[in-house]
Parts: C-alpha cells; structure tokens; sequence
C-alpha cells in the first residue's frame, strides 16, 4: 500500500468532506422498487432523478416476463454472445428491436455503454474520422477513443462549426456521432441540418437515442421519427436502461454492418451477455411501447407541465424543450450539494450535476420525469423547488 501508484487514492478526500458536512449525493442506497416515490433510510422520497421514462420498470407484465425468462433460460448465459451466451430471446428481441426502429439487424450488448464502445471503435479505423458534439455521452467518447481513428469534436448543437470540420476532412472517410437527446441538457441535436451536412460531405450517421427510444416521435421510435428522418440515421444505438426499463444496448443498421460489429466488437466478444431476466423485461417492455401509447402521452403532459411551471417561478432551464429531462441551473457545484440536500430533506430525490461534467458555475440539479408521476408528485416537488430555490437565492 506505500506503492506511489496508490498517493492519488490515499489524498483523494472530496467524498469524505462531502460525507461530512452531509453533503455527498451519491450511490444513495433505495430499499424499494424503481418508481416515482422510493424509500431511502425508511423515508419516503418523490424521485426525480430517474431514466424509467415509461414507468415501465416497476409495470406487472414487464416482471413477470423478467421471472419467466430466468424460469425458463436460468439465471445467467455464462459465456459471451459469440461463444456461448446467446439464447433465442437474445435473438427474437433483436428481431423485433430492428423491426420497430425500421432497421434491417440489431445486436444486443449487456449494456449501452459496451455497445457504444463496441459499435464505435470498430467503425472507426486507421486513417478515419469521427466527428462528434462536445457534449456527447461519455460513453460515446470512450468507443471513439478506443478506435483507431481521428476524433474532432464540434461546439454543442452548433451545425456551422460542424459544417467547419466537415470540411476540412472533405475527402476523409468519416462519421458524424451524435446524441439525439443530450443526456444532461435535455435539448435535442438538430438531426435535419446533420443529415443534411452528412450528405453534402459524405459521412455517415450514428446517432445514440438512449434517452429518445420510447419517448420521442409518435410511435416512441426515436429521434428519427421524431423529425421524419428514419432511413438517414445509419447506425442507431439505444440502451435497455432506460424506457426498456431494463439494461442492455442495441445497434441498429444494415445487415452488413450490423455482421461487421458483431464478428468485431471486443465489447461484446469479451464479455458475459445479457442475462436472460434482463432480455425478458426488454421484449416484454418493446410490447408495452407499442400497446400502451397513453404513458408516451402522460409523460409529456407531465415534463411540459414542469418545464412551464420552473420557467413562471424563474428557474434557469437552458435549452430544454421537447424531452422529459429539465436541467435546472443552480450556480456553483456548492449550491447544487446545497440544493440537493435541502430537496433530500424535504423528500425530493434529485441529482446535483456538478464540473467537469457541466462547466464551472454552471451546476445543475438534473430532473427528469415519469409517465407514472401524478399531479401530486409534480406538485409536491414544485413546492419544494420554489421554497428552497428561494432560501438559495437560485430564484
Ligand atoms: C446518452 C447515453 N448513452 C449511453 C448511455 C449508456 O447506457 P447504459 O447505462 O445502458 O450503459 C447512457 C447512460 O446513461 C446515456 O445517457
């Protein structure tokens, strides 16, 4: 333990400080299911921190079909999809995940994360480009990082400085990997002037509709639906964690490229698949999007709701719009432990998003909202926003 290599451990005491002025937010441990109210340390609190979009994680069906799978294929595959963890629910849920985003093949991977890894650092290879917005999800960056390509970043949301590094690799092969929902921010890329720019420079498209899969467009396809641009999206990431309420990540493309990933992906070559419970509750879950296109409905009725409602009281939301995630600007990383702290008190569950995820002075709490919140949870955590935004002298 006196090895150098370990110093950086041994002085690193943020969480420790944190701990004790009873501000540390992280890995807070819930004793109950995944819902719009969960029990921490025996109290009730309103979650607002949340990816189960759809309400889906806690639906009846979408467990049942979880125990069945576990009943019928056992607790764990043991092996990786391209030995031996492949079971035929792997491969109907890819079948129907293709079908419902308009693909022609999908891959399952055990997380989003290994599938961006994946997907990204085997279409990217020596001498190409990959062209991506600064506020890409991290684990986007880590596939691009892992290839052996170039990565050129451009200013978030902003298609002129992308249009700038178009052209300068003109005559370079390259991909353009962006987002569809910002997984922070809450706004949505502006997919029409991408696709356009992709065709004028001949790159290609990968987009990551983690936080769009079920939520955005009529159908809950995606950010292709939403904008009517299905067919331009080449490659199509969306991970189980989040409306599938469950975990895994798929790819979805052409055949060819889809065979390509799979036969390559170290991330899924060299890691155990998904267990069966998880593939269960997904396919179950892609039937509820489709039969139960009320929660899509109440799920906006409900951010909309929030969005509105911070803005009168004069909360900062940023560029936040059309998707359930509002950030709410706060200030330093300081007043967001405040802010969440008082929240936690009061029975709101939120988290603070502190630098270097967000820029200096710029921390959020994150919010984002569930079709299963009542008007009462909304309420209720309005209240709460007001009161102590007010005490902070955020509002
Ligand atoms: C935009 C985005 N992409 C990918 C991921 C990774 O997905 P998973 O959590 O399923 O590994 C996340 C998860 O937070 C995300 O927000």
């Amino acid at each position: 333990m006196n090895a150098g290599i370990f110093t950086k451990c041994l002085e690193f005491t943020i969480p420790a400080e944190l701990k004790k002025a009873g501000l540390y937010p992280y890995f807070q441990k819930v004793e109950s299911a995944q819902g719009p109210e969960v029990t921490i340390d025996g109290s009730k609190k309103i979650v607002v921190c949340s990816n189960n979009y759809l309400g889906l994680a806690n639906h009846p069906k979408v467990i049942e079909a979880s125990c069945e799978a576990a009943r019928r294929y056992g607790t764990s595959g043991t092996g990786s999809r391209f030995l031996n963890g492949t079971t035929d629910l792997h491969e109907k849920v890819e079948t129907k995940f293709a079908k419902f985003v308009g693909k022609e093949s999908a891959i399952l991977f055990t997380t989003g994360h290994h599938s961006n890894l994946g997907a990204l650092s085997t279409l990217i290879g020596k001498g190409d480009f990959v062209i991506t917005d600064k506020l890409d999800h991290a684990s986007m960056i880590d596939g691009c990082r892992l290839s052996q390509g170039e990565i050129v970043r451009y200013r978030h949301n902003n298609m002129g400085d992308l249009e700038r590094h178009l052209q300068r690799y003109e005559d370079k092969n390259k991909l353009i990997a962006v987002d569809g929902v910002f997984s922070m921010e809450g706004d949505i890329v502006n997919l029409p002037e991408v696709v356009k720019l992709a065709k004028k420079y001949k790159a290609g498209v990968f987009v990551d509709d983690a936080h769009s899969l079920g939520v955005l467009g009529k159908n809950g396809k995606g950010t292709g639906e939403y904008f009517n641009l299905e067919n331009d999206i080449d490659v199509l990431m969306a991970t189980a964690s989040k409306s599938l309420a469950s975990v895994g990540g798929f790819i979805a493309s052409s055949k060819a490229i889809v065979e390509y990933i799979k036969n390559s992906a170290r991330s899924l070559i060299f890691t155990a698949s998904l267990p069966p419970a998880c593939v269960g509750a997904i396919d179950m879950a892609l039937d509820l999007i489709v039969q139960e296109p009320q929660r899509r409905a109440k799920l906006f009725e409900n951010s909309n709701k929030m969005l509105r409602e911070f803005k009168k009281l004069g909360f900062n939301t940023s560029n936040s719009s059309a998707s359930p995630i509002i950030p709410i600007t706060v200030g330093t990383d300081e007043t967001a432990f405040k802010m969440w702290r008082r929240l936690f008190d009061e029975g709101v569950f939120a988290s603070p998003v502190i630098t270097p995820a967000v820029p200096a002075g710029q921390a959020i709490i994150r919010t984002s909202y569930m079709a299963t919140h009542t008007d009462e949870h909304l309420d209720f955590m309005l209240d709460k926003f007001e009161k102590i935004g007010k005490k902070l002298g955020i509002i």
